[in-house]
């Protein structure tokens, strides 16, 4: 009886132990895709009241160009989208462990995340630029030499000034760089144009500093897991007819001239 009883155990942690391993995995629910997401990068993604998507649990909601991008290729193949909002940093680990299906995020292809993840076709095409205050005499990224510079912790904002070889300070968020700068703790910003213009349009006296030259264009992608070819075609095809269509920059007018 006693050994029953333990054993009967056993096999109950087991399965509790396997429900909570296919609760992690995202694909549990045919009809849902999982997106991660960073929603600190407007006008791609941010946290509002009131968006055209949820997390899982309802309690939060999101919107912007990636978001709208999202629920349309959900809802073109009969599912619903749902977003994962994590960490910038921890989106690739999360795709590789079943966590999310596929990741949007104003994410640029890069040579390095293409070893760790596929990457559809380019969707949007962004370049690095310079948040200054009005007045800086910073004109080119060279002059950014001996200046204090912010970028943003894993962005590619952080590998260009990296290559440039200067040093900076690495935040969490886009905001907290453009608080630095305001506050005069920082002298400039390094962050992917669409965002640098939604800042400076949000606060007063920064201006952005652009040089071609030095920022090469970045094409953003939606990534999934390596060898998920299935979902990965599936969003090329989605892509693609949003790039024919005018849906994406549409909604790239939609969302940048919104507030
Ligand atoms: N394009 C940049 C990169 O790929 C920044 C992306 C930030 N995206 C976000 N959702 N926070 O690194």
């Amino acid at each position: 009886m006693k050994k029953f009883t333990r054993v009967l155990a056993v096999v109950l942690a087991l399965c509790c132990v396997a429900c909570m391993f296919s609760a992690c995995g995202s694909s549990k629910d045919e009809n849902v895709i999982v997106f991660g997401t960073n929603a600190e990068f407007p006008p791609f993604e941010s946290v509002v009241a009131n968006g055209v998507v949820s997390s899982a649990d309802g309690t939060q909601q999101y919107d912007g160009i990636d978001m709208a991008i999202a629920v349309k290729i959900a809802e073109n193949n009969g599912k619903t989208a749902v977003i994962n909002n994590i960490e910038f940093d921890s989106l690739l680990v999360a795709l590789q462990n079943g966590q999310l299906d596929a990741c949007i995020a104003g994410m640029t292809i890069t040579e390095d995340r293409m070893k760790e993840v596929d990457f559809s076709i380019p969707y949007y095409t962004a370049t690095q630029v310079m948040i200054v205050k009005e007045g800086s005499d910073i004109k080119t990224a060279q002059d950014m030499a001996d200046k204090k510079i912010a970028v943003v912790q894993g962005y590619t904002g952080q590998t260009v000034v990296e290559g440039l070889g200067f040093e900076f300070t690495a935040f969490k968020k886009g905001t907290e760089c453009v608080l630095e700068l305001v506050n005069g703790k920082c002298d400039v910003v390094v962050i992917d144009s669409a965002t640098a213009q939604k800042y400076v349009a949000d606060n007063a006296g920064l201006v952005i500093v652009e040089d071609a030259t030095a920022f090469e264009a970045e094409e953003y992608g939606i990534a999934v897991k390596k060898g998920n070819t299935e979902l990965l075609d599936m969003i090329n095809k989605e892509i693609e007819a949003m790039l024919a269509d005018g849906t994406i920059s549409s909604l790239a007018v939609q969302y940048t001239e919104a507030e």
